[in-house]
């Protein structure tokens, strides 16, 4: 198959196998916490969430439902969109701030529950960009040839490191899972190239101080709320405009593509205000742009794959289509990718 533009992977004598995604799938708690719920829990209203993020809702995982229940699950509905059973499966990537333990990795557990007995597995942590991050390892085991079928996860339960005292941060997040099978497709050009970046300087402007090395669990740690997340709004947010516009220029510009060729932009989906900010850099049109964090909010690893998810399934995607995945979170950590759906 003739790709519609040179893949900028094909410099240096580029020899190995494109990789597609040959099956997507999510997956959300049932349980829904709206805006009107959280004003009888902190001093917030539906108007100061709706007009400052975009979120009218989130999803929250049930007491006894783990990261790697949501990983499954999402996992078994892209293997079945790719055709596929678990014995295919090389290696599993589960992108994760939310593991079920520190260790061992969720993607290990997750490997159990779907009984992909072959498959090696690890978790990696970049924070809300993890999905991009495993994208583009997983590729590079295709690309390679020495995977065939790599599984790629983002999954969070953020509602178990949310402070839900803090209405800075409580109102913005949200638990789900996506997932993507992996493969080498004739039918399918794939994954074009992506960009990844991180700038450690800034990694206390969005992190949860409690539970590693630094400050282990004790009584203290515990009465001084250290085991939830804590984010510098304002600063976070001007980095993600400008991380995010940044990313996707380069991108762009290495597949030598103008934004107007892309069909569907799939921003992380933090706040509608980024969102927006960074579509008008883009000198993107408003269509151009799918937002669906009304209904889940911040997801962190599982955004923009949930949200890769809906395009696809409510037809928003089609065979062929470009489409620009653009990224941002703790670390700070940011990446962008161009897909040839
Ligand atoms: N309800 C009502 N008032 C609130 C709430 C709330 N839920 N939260 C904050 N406020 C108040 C603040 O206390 C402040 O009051 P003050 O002026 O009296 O001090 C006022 O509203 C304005 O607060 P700001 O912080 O200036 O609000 P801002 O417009 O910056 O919006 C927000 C805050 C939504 C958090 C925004 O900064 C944001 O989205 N930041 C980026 C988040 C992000 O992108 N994260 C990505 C990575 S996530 C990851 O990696 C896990």
């Amino acid at each position: 198959m003739t790709p519609k533009f040179k893949n900028p992977r094909a410099k240096h004598n580029f020899v190995g196998r494109t990789c597609s995604i040959a099956g997507i799938g999510s997956y959300v708690p049932e349980k829904i916490l709206t805006n009107h719920d959280l004003e009888k829990m902190v001093e917030t209203t539906d108007d100061w969430i709706t007009t400052r993020t975009g979120i009218k809702q989130r999803r929250i995982a049930a007491k006894d439902e783990f990261t790697s229940d949501l990983a499954a699950k999402a996992a078994q509905r892209a293997m079945k969109m790719a055709d596929i059973t678990a014995d295919k499966i090389d290696l599993i990537i589960v992108a994760t701030i939310t593991p079920d333990m520190p260790f061992p990795a969720t993607a290990c557990i997750v490997q159990h529950k779907i009984g992909a007995k072959r498959a090696a597995a690890f978790d990696l942590e970049a924070a809300c960009s993890g999905f991009i991050y495993a994208l583009e390892i997983g590729q590079q085991f295709i690309m390679s040839r020495t995977y065939d079928t790599v599984l790629v996860i983002g999954a969070e339960k953020l509602s178990a490191i949310t402070d839900w005292t803090d209405r800075n941060t409580c109102v913005l997040f949200g638990d789900g899972a996506g997932a993507a099978i992996l493969q080498n497709r004739e039918s399918a050009h794939g994954l074009l190239t992506a960009v990844m970046g991180a700038d450690g300087e800034k990694a206390d402007l969005l992190f949860m101080p409690g539970g590693g090395s630094k400050c282990p669990a004790t009584k203290d740690s515990v009465d001084a709320r250290m085991h939830y997340l804590r984010m510098e709004g304002k600063e976070t947010f001007k980095n993600a405009v400008q991380a995010m516009q940044s990313a996707a220029t380069e991108v762009l510009k290495r597949c030598e593509i103008d934004i107007s060729r892309i069909k569907c932009i799939i921003p992380h989906q933090a706040n509608r205000r980024i969102i927006d900010a960074v579509g008008e850099r883009l000198g993107a049109k408003p269509e151009q742009l799918f937002v669906n964090l009304d209904k889940y909010g911040n997801t962190s690893a599982a955004s923009v794959a949930i949200a890769l998810d809906e395009a696809v399934h409510s037809g928003r995607i089609s065979r062929g289509d470009l489409i620009l995945l653009v990224v941002f979170g703790a670390g700070l950590t940011w990446g962008a990718a161009v897909i040839e759906w």
